[in-house]
């Protein structure tokens, strides 16, 4: 797992953060950066990239690894405290407090500004990297520069996304976005997989989410992960996260992803409130929800 890094954060001067930039400069060359290279990147004399490098190493934001040269590299916790310290600087966030979510492409935790806010560190590339680099040694310099990217291009697509929804569809507000990292708004309520519906409130609850599914297809998007798990229920309404897959409804798929974004959710309510959830029909539905002439499920 990787660690929460707002302490080591707080505690970095900005002469580490010029190294871990500079570190990360070097690494769209080579996946193990050499001192000499850093010091280059950094703008720092060889001296100090030595004591910076120590600091870093002993907070383990940066690894090192000897083969015909020494080199190191950024850990996800030294990417991670570059973008945070990024939002630091602009004033987007002001400390980072308890995880909301750990998921297997992400950890998600409070932050703290003038309002309530949510830091996503997205986490793709990640997992595959190590799986693929102890398979196949040969391609390990490739993967390793793509969990980088990899996790970048999920946050900027997901926060453009977040940008083409909000506020016409129930999704957290984007605050900002920065390498793997966004920043939105906090979500308060329940995750629909861990909701207890009365019976009253389930085929409201239903509509709502395909409200909000119908909308997103307005404004040109398919989510193309729904479930339990990426929805938040409170007395407010529901609020759908998790975009980074989306994908655009002039896409070739889109259809057939509605449709599997239909059945998702259809799929759960039946299995979790059999007695309550009317019989439909997931590609008739999508098509409504498609052509915008979804008016509820009520028959
Ligand atoms: N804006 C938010 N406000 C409050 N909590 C959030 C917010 N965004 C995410 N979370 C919490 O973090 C968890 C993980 O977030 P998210 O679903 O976006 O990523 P993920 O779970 O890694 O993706 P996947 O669904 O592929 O596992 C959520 O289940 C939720 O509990
Ligand atoms: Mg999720």
């Amino acid at each position: 797992m990787v660690q929460n890094v707002a302490t080591q954060v707080a505690e970095l001067e900005p002469e580490d953060f010029h190294l871990l930039s500079g570190v990360e400069h070097g690494m769209r060359f080579s996946e193990w950066v050499a001192a000499g290279k850093i010091s280059e990147f950094s703008r720092l004399d060889g001296e100090e990239v030595d004591y910076r490098l120590d600091r870093c190493m002993d907070r383990e934001l940066v690894e090192r690894k000897t083969i015909q040269y020494t080199g190191y590299r950024l850990t996800f916790e030294g990417y991670d405290a570059l973008a945070l310290h990024a939002f630091a600087e602009r004033e987007t966030v002001d400390g980072v407090g308890a995880p909301l979510g750990v998921g297997k492409e992400s950890d998600v935790y409070e932050a703290r500004s003038f309002e309530p806010l949510a830091l996503k560190y997205h986490r793709e590339g990640y997992t595959n990297f190590r799986e693929v680099q102890k398979e196949r040694d040969y391609t390990a310099d490739r993967e390793h520069l793509s969990w980088l990217y990899t996790a970048r291009k999920a946050a900027e697509r997901e926060y453009e996304t977040l940008q083409g929804l909000y506020p016409d569809v129930s999704v957290p507000k984007p605050v900002d976005q920065n390498r793997h990292a966004i920043v939105m708004e906090r979500v308060d309520g329940v995750e629909l997989s861990r909701a207890d519906l009365t019976p009253a409130q389930v085929v409201g609850v239903l509509e709502l989410v395909l409200e909000e599914m119908a909308a997103a297809h307005a404004a040109g998007y398919v989510h193309a992960d729904m479930s339990e798990y990426n929805v938040f229920v409170s007395a407010d309404g529901v609020t759908v996260f998790d975009w980074p897959q989306a994908v655009s409804t002039d896409h070739d798929n889109s259809d057939e992803l509605l449709e599997r974004d239909v059945e998702n959710v259809l799929g759960y309510f039946e299995r979790k409130y059999p007695n309550e959830t009317p019989d439909l029909d997931a590609g008739a539905l999508a098509g409504a929800l498609a052509d915008d002439s979804f008016d509820g499920v009520a028959g």
